[in-house]
């Protein structure tokens, strides 16, 4: 059986969490055989988006639908709660060619909010064992690292942008993984917009953190192009910088063959 990885992107909102975990699915379905579970944990759930995947709903508006049936009292007696719920969690999964996306979306009303994370949670456990690879797209805020979401992850990378806020939620996030006790094997400091010539103060404070060196990509003016047009970022061309400074990130964490 082949090893089985699973990565979490986290990150400052907006420093490019998305975007690299757009790149590397694309890297892989270019460069392996491999197929993967793709995870937009993040409730603004923009990856669909960016991926050019067309969603039915999220794992939160499914559990919502299951709340409102409880306490319609219309819910098949013969199931329980959980059956149900998992149920409605695969039934949200959109499968594409090369890889399954499952978005989990905002809470809607009191107590989903758990509940939703609850899942996620749940799923890593379960649901990722049925992929090669599994990419999880983290939402900005840090409790899915108290709530333990990342315990079964092998690699985490941690994006940040050129700024401090970027590099002190770098350094806040390894603190929470070492208070919580989560054992990931690596973590890697990416910064995205990077300049050649800031890649050594990149290093020095992944060094400082106490993380691994993950690289730099640069600005790209086809990721800008794609996003504001609306076109899949799948469909970059090969040659833009972004997605050719990926592939070293991508070899770093395993994902080739
Ligand atoms: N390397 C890059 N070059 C140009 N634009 C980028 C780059 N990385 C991200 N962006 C743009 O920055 C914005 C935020 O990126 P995104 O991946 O959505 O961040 P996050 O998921 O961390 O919130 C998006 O509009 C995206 O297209
Ligand atoms: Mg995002």
């Amino acid at each position: 059986m082949a090893e089985k990885l699973v990565i979490s992107i986290s990150g400052k909102g907006g420093t490019g969490k998305t975007t690299v975990t757009a790149l590397l699915l694309k890297w892989l379905i270019q460069n392996t055989e491999k197929i993967s579970l793709v995870v937009d944990a993040d409730p603004a759930t923009n990856l669909p988006d960016v991926l050019g995947v067309e969603l039915q709903r999220t794992v939160g508006q499914s559990s919502k639908e299951l709340k409102d049936k409880i306490e319609a009292g219309t819910l098949s007696p013969t199931l329980s709660k959980k059956e149900v719920l998992e149920a409605n969690v695969f039934q949200t999964l959109v499968e594409e060619d090369r890889f399954d996306l499952l978005a989990m979306g905002r809470s809607e009303g009191e107590g989903c909010y758990c509940f939703v994370n609850n899942v996620l949670t749940r799923i890593l456990d379960t649901l990722t064992r049925n992929y090669e690879v599994a990419f999880l797209d983290m939402e900005a805020g840090l409790e899915h690292l108290s709530r333990r979401t990342d315990r079964d992850v092998d690699s985490m990378i941690i994006v940040t942008d050129p700024s401090r806020m970027g590099f002190e939620t770098a350094r806040r996030i390894k603190e929470l993984v070492d208070e919580v006790h989560i054992d990931v094997k690596h973590i890697y400091l990416v910064g995205n917009r990077f300049t050649p010539e800031m890649e050594e103060l990149l290093q020095k404070s992944a060094d400082d953190i106490g993380l691994e060196y993950g690289g730099i990509i640069p600005l790209d003016e086809n990721v800008m192009t794609f996003n504001l047009v609306g076109k899949p970022l799948l469909e970059i061309p090969d040659d833009s910088p972004a997605y050719e400074a990926i592939g070293k990130l991508a070899k770093k964490l395993g994902l080739t063959g």
